[in-house]
């Protein structure tokens, strides 16, 4: 099957299936396995690829990199998007970007230089997303669709921890919890005033999309201008800081956020480009408030989220450090601990952050 005749598949299940679908909780279920089961068998024919003997990429699909990337143990990766030819993105919510039918997206992982998998979701209805992993053979020759329950270690990644591609539960469960499925590219991701300390971060090579890139292409609606002479960035007390609230924006605002099923733990890690720049929810919802879980080691009644200047009596840090599964976090998507951006949040948490940054002293430290 051509990728042509696989998309036109999709989107007549997705025309089949929009007007059935009753409600999104009720209806999700039996859409995602309609929809998921029209995902090619192969990645060499999802448009990935103008050539699958060469791996050349399709010059419509675009590379990009997100200012703050997601720490998957130490995975290399490249990220491409497709954008249906003449449409655009409607950012009227300038931090929850709603993309045309038809969008794709992928992502390569690859440890010790060989691609081990690569994802990718597309845009199949105006509420819905079809998710797919593809898992490379050894020879590096072909990558075939994973099941939806995933594939278990296909990757060692230090002594006796292995990479497990994730089942689309699992996709979702960072995907799919604020309604913002995708993660990567918006306002804050594309930005370009990048964080010259993010951890991990890769270099802006020319052909990349930005900000920039999309309103030059008048890929943006409304037009937004301002995206681009005043590209969006994290204000924060210093630098350290502002890659602290990014990384934990990536890493962990997909589940804590405003919209998320676990929004009433009151924890709020996403950090939004129209929010309240002077008390931002990363600072605001954490520093010295005590949380549901208790840092173990703690002497009962000190623990908090972020207790300043008490990194061993933070719940946030112990949580980003464990990988224990009943306290690692995030609880998927890891097996080891990132300790480039531990070393980072410890530094800022022992450095007493304040919970807003326009206080008097925030303001004379910037
Ligand atoms: C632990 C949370 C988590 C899980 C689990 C997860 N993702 Fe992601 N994914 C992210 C984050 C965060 C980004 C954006 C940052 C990055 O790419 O480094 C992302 C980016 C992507 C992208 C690029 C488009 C975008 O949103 O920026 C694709 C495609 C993707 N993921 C597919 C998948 C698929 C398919 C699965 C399941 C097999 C999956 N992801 C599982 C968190 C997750
Ligand atoms: C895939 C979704 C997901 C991601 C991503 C995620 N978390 Fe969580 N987090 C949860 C869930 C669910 C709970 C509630 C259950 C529990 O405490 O284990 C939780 C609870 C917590 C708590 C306890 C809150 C309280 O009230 O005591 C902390 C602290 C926390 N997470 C920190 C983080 C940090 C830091 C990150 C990123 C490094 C992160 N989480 C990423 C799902 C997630």
């Amino acid at each position: 099957m051509t990728s042509r005749q696989a998309w036109t598949l999709v989107a007549a299940g997705a025309l089949l299936w929009t007007g059935a679908a009753t409600g999104r909780v009720m209806g999700s279920a039996a859409l995602a396995s309609v929809v998921d089961a029209a995902a090619p068998a192969r990645l060499a024919e999802t448009g990935l690829y103008a050539d699958a003997g060469t791996f050349a990429i399709d010059p419509r699909n675009r590379p990009f990199t997100p200012q703050y990337p997601l720490w998957s143990d130490g995975a290399a990766k490249r990220r491409w998007v497709r954008l249906p030819e003449g449409a655009t993105i409607d950012v009227a919510r300038v931090d929850r970007w709603d993309f045309p039918v038809g969008t794709r997206f992928w992502k390569e992982f690859a440890f010790a230089g060989r691609k081990v998998e690569t994802r990718m979701f597309f845009k199949v209805a105006p509420d819905r997303w079809t998710f797919a992993s593809y898992h490379w053979n050894d020879a590096q020759t072909e990558a075939t669709l994973v099941p939806p329950a995933g594939l278990p270690d296909v990757a060692e990644v230090a002594p006796g921890k292995w990479h497990s591609i994730p089942s689309h539960d699992e996709c979702r469960a960072c995907h799919d919890s604020g309604r913002t499925e995708v993660l990567g590219f918006d306002a804050l991701q594309l930005s370009d005033d990048r964080d010259p300390r993010a951890p991990h971060a890769e270099p802006v090579t020319p052909a990349m999309v930005t900000l920039a890139t999309l309103a030059a292409e008048h890929r943006l609606s409304p037009a937004r201008p301002e995206l681009v002479t005043s590209p969006p960035r994290i204000e924060a007390a210093d630098g350290r800081e502002r890659a602290v609230l990014g990384y934990l924006s990536t890493n962990c605002g997909s589940c804590h956020n405003r919209q998320s099923t676990i929004a009433s733990l009151g924890l709020f890690l996403k950090f939004a480009v129209a929010g309240d720049q002077c008390t931002p929810d990363a600072l605001a919802t954490t520093v010295d408030r005590p949380g549901h879980w208790a840092v173990p080691t703690a002497p009962e009644g000190t623990s908090r989220i972020v207790a300043a200047g008490r990194p061993d009596l933070s719940a946030l840090f112990a949580r980003a450090r464990s990988r224990r599964p009943s306290s690692q976090m995030p609880p998927l998507g890891s097996v080891v601990a990132d300790r480039e951006a531990l070393a980072l949040v410890q530094e800022w948490i022992a450095a007493a952050p304040a919970a807003t940054r326009c206080a008097p002293s925030a303001e004379t430290a910037r």
